[in-house]
């Protein structure tokens, strides 16, 4: 029998991913429910027809151009005003974050992240040789800073991952918690980094998945990457704040995700990525879409009235429903989730079993498939159900 030398630590383990069901109504994987107009396909479509045009060559592998639009999105998005060299983008914000473990984990390292999160964090820390370390959130999700600077103190970590809005949870954090985390992290890095007297700092990520349904008055980290010394150094070189245009944007099919950061921590970035990584397609592509910015945005205030519309209703029926600034709502408990889950889908509804035990997690839809989301979980959980709508949405 053929034995392949799969690595001793891979054994064993399934790939990542949320099950991919034709169903009618999908809700499980946080996307923009809504796809681009007509227009706007076109649009793409003819910056993609022009750059087949050049497929013999290699596309260009520092990408100014996109990483310009994606600085002037940002602009307009947050207000932070950043030179195109502290913008990084790869195919999807996980790539992105994979590339941050890639540059500065690694053997005898640690990556430091708070539960419940985004369950990819410990397979990029896997994957790198890092040991990814994990601090339990408050009970409402919120971090504790000053036990976050005790891990870190304790840790020296590498890299520190800060969701937020957080995934599965919706929880956002304070802008003076992620600068009171930033402040630990200064010194306190891997001791095996440090080239003369001074010791390493931890990279602090924090990842803005979710950053544009954050609630008005919630600030973006981007904030603290525009903060200067009074010599007007940067404050805060080793902070990275990521984003994607997979969610708000909706472009999840793009696979074009990026970072803000220093140019210091940029340029280290650029040592791990492959030559070429993002192909000229990927790159047309979303400067093609990026034209479009106000069109592709334009449901992201009607996705958030929506979200606080959910979680009204959930409580209404007498569930905890957590407050989110992301396109999706933790909901329970349930004393057998995974029943709730299947008698949803059963229904056409796919939601995700996610978070902390009895919970669910689901995504902001269009208003008509809210209400199939709505009347299914009213079915599902007070048994107000017949065999006939059972078959009737199978
Ligand atoms: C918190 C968080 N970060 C990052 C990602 C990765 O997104 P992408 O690779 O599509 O940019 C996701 C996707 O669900 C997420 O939930």
């Amino acid at each position: 029998m053929t034995v392949l030398p799969l690595r001793p630590d891979l054994q064993g383990c399934e790939p990542y991913g949320a099950p991919e069901l034709d169903v009618p109504v999908r809700l499980n994987v946080n996307e923009n429910p809504y796809p681009p107009s007509p227009a706007v396909a076109a649009d793409i479509a003819a910056a993609v027809g022009r750059a087949a045009a050049g497929l013999n060559r290699y596309p260009d592998r520092d990408f100014p151009a996109l990483r310009s639009a994606l600085a002037d999105y940002l602009d307009a998005e947050a207000g932070v005003r950043l030179d195109w060299r502290q913008i990084w983008a790869a195919n999807g914000s996980n790539e992105v974050m994979l590339q941050v473990l890639q540059a500065f984990g690694g053997p005898g390292r640690s990556c430091l992240s708070f539960t419940p999160t985004y369950s990819m964090y410990p397979e990029y820390a896997r994957d790198t040789f890092t040991r990814y370390v994990t601090v339990a959130r408050r009970e409402d999700f919120t971090l504790d800073t000053d036990a976050v600077a005790a891990a870190i103190e304790r840790e020296r970590p590498a890299v520190v991952i800060l969701a937020s809005p957080n995934n599965p949870t919706g929880t956002a954090l304070p802008l003076d918690d992620v600068a009171a985390i930033l402040e630990a992290a200064r010194g306190h890095g891997p001791d095996d980094a440090a080239a003369g007297p001074d010791p390493a700092d931890c990279v602090v990520v924090v990842d803005e998945a979710y950053g544009e349904f954050r609630r008005p008055g919630v600030p973006s980290a981007l904030e603290l990457l525009a903060r200067t010394d009074a010599a007007g150094a940067h404050r805060y070189p080793h902070l990275a704040v990521t984003r994607t245009m997979s969610k708000a944007f909706g472009m999840a099919g793009l696979r074009l995700g990026y970072l803000a950061g220093s140019r210091e921590l940029v340029d280290m970035l650029r040592i791990v990525r492959l030559p070429y990584h993002l192909s000229a397609v990927s790159q047309a592509a979303a400067l093609a879409a990026l034209a479009h910015r106000e069109e592709l945005m334009s449901q992201v205030a009607s996705l958030r009235e929506e979200r606080d519309a959910l979680v009204t209703w959930l409580r209404a029926q007498g569930w905890t429903a957590y407050e989110s600034d992301a396109n999706f709502v933790l909901f329970g408990p349930f004393a057998d989730r995974e029943a709730v889950w299947q008698g949803l889908l059963d229904r056409g509804v796919l939601i995700r079993v996610v978070g902390p035990d009895g919970y669910l997690r689901v995504c902001v839809g269009t208003p008509q498939e809210m209400e199939r989301f709505r009347d299914a979980l009213v079915h599902v959980t007070t048994g107000a159900d017949t065999a006939d709508t059972k078959e009737n949405n199978a």
